[in-house]
């Protein structure tokens, strides 16, 4: 099974016609030779009945003036041994011309002392070749005939010849039609295999599946074996189109649910901070112990509503809702985000660089989610590391992308958190955390934002069990270069006026 099916079918082909010409070809062989053996013998009875009428009574053989004796209608070769009185008499052939030519000793005796009881033997005689001979007796002195079977050896090794050579053209002539047949038969297949093949390359694994190429339609006919293997193929891929149509009509549905519900939570959510506030300011309306549970309610539904505004981020970054598309300066950015950073965790050491001489950073995309992405970064950096901890945040060109570092000496991130980082909902289960405004989805968050740029955001990280801990994440933006094309300033120019 190692070999293509095409190879395989060409060669049974050959192997079947190679086998049937053999078997013609011996079977007519053997046929042929035994009608001819027939043949010549039944032409040495007659010329024996010749041979015996002659050496009947009368002018005998070489009994005088006239030479050797030959009975007439003796074909040329004809072998004729003579014997009078128990010896031979005259032992000869007849040659091209009719003249009787003598044997020469050694071929009269291959022929003497056979036996003379009319069956027919094949002889040697040296010189002479192979012989077919029957003996007789004729008034008591027994007459030997015999003939060549040159011819018949002549005509059957031209006719194995000729059988050997058809064969050979005809072997050739099968292999040729039955490479060429079956190329043309299994080429239908190798279409069907690239229409298969075109499927594998499609991004299935996200989003919405458009609609996936099928084989075509005279490729899926059921007449055929082709056909039905095209037809299977086509099946195959409706069913596995309408299975991610309707995976991803319900992802979307979940989506929607938790947009909505983030959604609808967030004007309870501001109701409740509100009154909590309404009560707080009013300290004589209820008692002190009061004040204290009013702050908590207050605090947790501000980190509720942050968690509630993440998730509906989340979800609309998920539903791949599009970005406002502008030109942004990320070095600007930098700037305000360590600023903002310094002035929420002054007890941080807060260092930027952005390379000896400062220039835009330019990339395109939507400003105020980019903001938020430095601010998670920032913000971890400040939240999981202890005061003194010191952050240094640059900004640089790097070919074609823009890299924003943020690193610190911090504690690090421990090793088993790091495959996850990036995951929803996935924090290190410190008491900081649990009681730190911390939810484990700031850092999906500027992961999927950064995604939506068509950027990657990358963690390294090392804690002090694995040498000089802290932690390194760096986020790499497609630059958006100083000379864009005509069409690209265009919308650049677009988006720009749109603006406020
Ligand atoms: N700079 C950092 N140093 C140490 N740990 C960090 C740092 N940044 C992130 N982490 C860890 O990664 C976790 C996930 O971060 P994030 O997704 O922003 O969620 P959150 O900040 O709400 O906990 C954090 O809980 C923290 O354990
Ligand atoms: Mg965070």
């Amino acid at each position: 099974m190692r070999h293509p099916l095409r190879r395989r079918l060409v060669w049974t082909v050959v192997a079947l016609v190679l086998t049937v010409t053999a078997a013609l070809a011996v079977v007519s062989a053997l046929v042929l030779r035994s009608s001819l053996y027939d043949q010549l013998d039944s032409q040495l009875l007659a010329a024996a009945d010749r041979a015996k009428e002659s050496a009947g009574p009368g002018p005998g053989f070489g009994s005088g003036e006239g030479g050797p004796h030959v009975p007439p209608g003796q074909a040329t070769g004809t072998v004729e041994v003579y014997y009078e009185d128990g010896a031979v008499e005259q032992a000869g052939y007849l040659d091209e011309s009719g003249e009787f030519q003598p044997l020469d000793d050694a071929q009269v005796a291959a022929l003497d002392g056979l036996p003379c009881d009319g069956v027919i033997r094949t002889v040697e005689l040296p010189g002479l070749g192979t012989f077919r001979s029957v003996g007789t007796m004729t008034g008591g002195d027994p007459v030997v005939t015999a003939m060549s079977t040159a011819d018949v050896a002549g005509t059957l090794s031209s006719y194995v010849g000729l059988e050997v050579g058809l064969a050979a053209a005809g072997v050739a002539v099968a292999a040729g039609a039955a490479t060429v047949l079956v190329r043309r038969a299994l080429r239908p297949l190798d279409r069907v295999a690239a229409a298969a093949r075109q499927v594998t390359e499609l991004p299935l694994d996200r989003g919405e599946v458009d609609t996936i190429p099928r084989v075509p339609p005279a490729l899926a006919a059921d007449g055929t074996e082709v056909g039905r293997v095209g037809a299977a193929l086509n099946h195959l891929i409706g069913h596995v189109e309408s299975a991610l149509s309707a995976r991803h009509e319900s992802e979307q549905q979940v989506r929607r649910f938790v947009a909505d519900a983030s959604h609808e939570l967030r004007t309870p959510l501001a109701s409740i901070r509100g009154y909590a506030e309404l009560v707080r300011r009013s300290p004589d309306a209820v008692p002190a112990s009061a004040t204290h549970a009013i702050g908590r309610v207050e605090a947790e539904a501000g980190r509720m509503t942050g968690l509630v505004d993440d998730l509906l981020l989340l979800a609309r970054l998920d539903a791949g809702r599009p970005l406002e598309r502008a030109p942004v300066d990320l070095a600007g950015l930098v700037v305000d985000a360590v600023a903002d950073a310094h002035a929420a965790g002054p007890d941080h050491a807060w260092r930027l660089d952005l390379g000896p001489s400062p220039a835009p950073l330019l990339v395109e995309g939507d400003e105020a989610r980019l903001r938020q992405v430095l601010a998670n970064l920032l913000g971890n950096a400040r939240v999981h590391t202890p005061s003194g901890t010191t952050v240094w945040t640059s900004g640089r060109l790097s070919g074609d992308d823009v890299v924003v570092e943020v690193r610190d000496d911090g504690p690090g991130v421990p090793a088993e958190l790091r495959r996850v980082l990036f995951q929803r909902f996935s924090r290190a289960d410190t008491a900081r955390s649990r009681t730190g405004g911390s939810t484990g989805l700031g850092l999906a968050i500027a992961d999927a934002i950064v995604q939506a740029h068509r950027g990657s955001v990358a963690v390294a990280s090392r804690t002090a069990a694995e040498g000089a801990s802290g932690t390194t994440f760096t986020v790499r933006l497609p630059a958006l270069t100083a000379g864009p094309q005509p069409a690209q300033r265009r919308r650049s120019a677009a988006a720009a006026t749109v603006e406020p």
